[in-house]
């Protein structure tokens, strides 16, 4: 088998002949990791996913999922993959247990398989107390495990997420990442996901693609992306009205000093072992330390560096999700 599970080569995806959403990107995903589109509403990470589950047809470029081609492959590519979509499909009306045995309907899988599965899925996201409860009265959380389970029901090697924890406030966020682990550790999944999540691509992906306009801007480990800022930034005051640029300078791995209103910002690789070398250089000369910090590059920093601005986590889209979640229980009312 290929040791690229997904990969994709110029895909784009342009709307009523104008709307650029996917703008000729390249990307490979690797057997068993967790790979994520990091980018803000409207950067064409929906509209990326649609493509690779067949649901869309690029304009341009193609792709294959486990070997299999988008396009000309499409019925071999559904068999192998899980859904999990940005949007919330389950029926309230159903109870947790019949949502999962409608979505191995689907699928077509014979009822004495999908009961066992069904169970064992349930299980897996926790939701087996729960699981002849109508959605209905189920939390956001629990909503976003059963739809978990429902992708997991044929069994996929390859899971697509689309904003797995959109709208979760932070902890049911993070109880959620544990299930996403799960998947790849115990069962050797590879996840494609996306999110406009600055800490959920940190805590969760192998390695992360900042997506904006429709463009691949960076691809990297979070590690690798925060390394490529050059390490971490260390400021430093000192009692003396003297200039000591040379001496920081002179410390092995402070890669640049600038003085900044008094205080010395100084970029360095390895900050915590760093900044006792430069205290002590400067303690030698006669120099005393004032005042000292440490911060280590985030996500943040990276995406700030990459995209030229920062990714607020908007309310706009918890907002859009509640909205969303309104039209369905109104239209099931009616
Ligand atoms: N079916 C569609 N028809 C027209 N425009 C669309 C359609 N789907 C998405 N778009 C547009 O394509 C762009 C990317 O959307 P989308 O892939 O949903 O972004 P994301 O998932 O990153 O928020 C947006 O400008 C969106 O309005
Ligand atoms: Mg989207």
């Amino acid at each position: 088998m290929t040791e690229e599970i997904i990969r994709a080569e110029n895909l784009t995806k342009v709307f009523n002949k104008s709307l650029v959403a996917v703008d000729h990107i390249s990307f490979s995903v690797r057997d068993g990791e967790i790979y994520g589109f990091l980018g803000p509403n409207g950067a064409g990470k929906t509209t990326t996913i649609n493509m690779l589950i067949t649901v869309l047809k690029p304009t341009e470029g193609t792709a294959s999922v486990l070997g299999y081609d988008i396009l000309k492959q499409a019925n071999e590519v559904r068999k192998v993959i899980g859904v999990v979509p940005q949007e919330y499909t389950a029926d309230e009306d159903l109870t947790g247990y019949e949502n999962v045995m409608l979505c191995a309907d689907l699928y077509g899988i014979p009822r004495d398989i999908a009961k066992k599965r069904a169970l064992e899925l349930l299980e897996l996201v926790e939701l087996t107390e729960f699981k002849d409860k109508r959605v209905e009265t189920y939390s956001g959380g629990m909503r976003r495990r059963l739809e978990l389970a429902c992708g997991l029901i044929n069994r996929p090697k390859v899971l697509f997420l689309d904003e797995p924890t959109l709208g979760l406030d932070v902890q049911t966020r993070a109880a959620t990442w544990d299930y996403i682990r799960r998947l790849k550790k115990e069962y050797g999944m590879t996840l494609f996901m996306t999110t406009h999540y600055l800490e959920e691509a940190d805590a969760l992906c192998d390695r992360i693609a900042i997506i904006d306009h429709g463009k691949i801007i960076v691809t990297g480990a979070p590690g690798e992306l925060k390394d490529s800022l050059g390490g971490d930034i260390i400021t430093i005051t000192i009692k003396e009205n003297a200039d000591v640029t040379s001496i920081i300078k002179s410390v092995e791995k402070v890669k640049d000093v600038r003085n900044e209103n008094g205080a010395y910002r100084i970029k360095a690789e390895n900050g915590e072992a760093t900044a006792p070398l430069i205290i002590e250089a400067l303690r030698k000369k006669g120099y005393t330390v004032t005042r000292l910090s440490l911060t280590e590059p985030t996500l943040n920093e990276v995406y700030l560096e990459y995209t030229g601005r920062a990714l607020r986590d908007t309310e706009e889209s918890r907002t859009e999700f509640m909205a969303q979640r309104l039209h369905l229980w109104r239209a099931r009312k009616r």
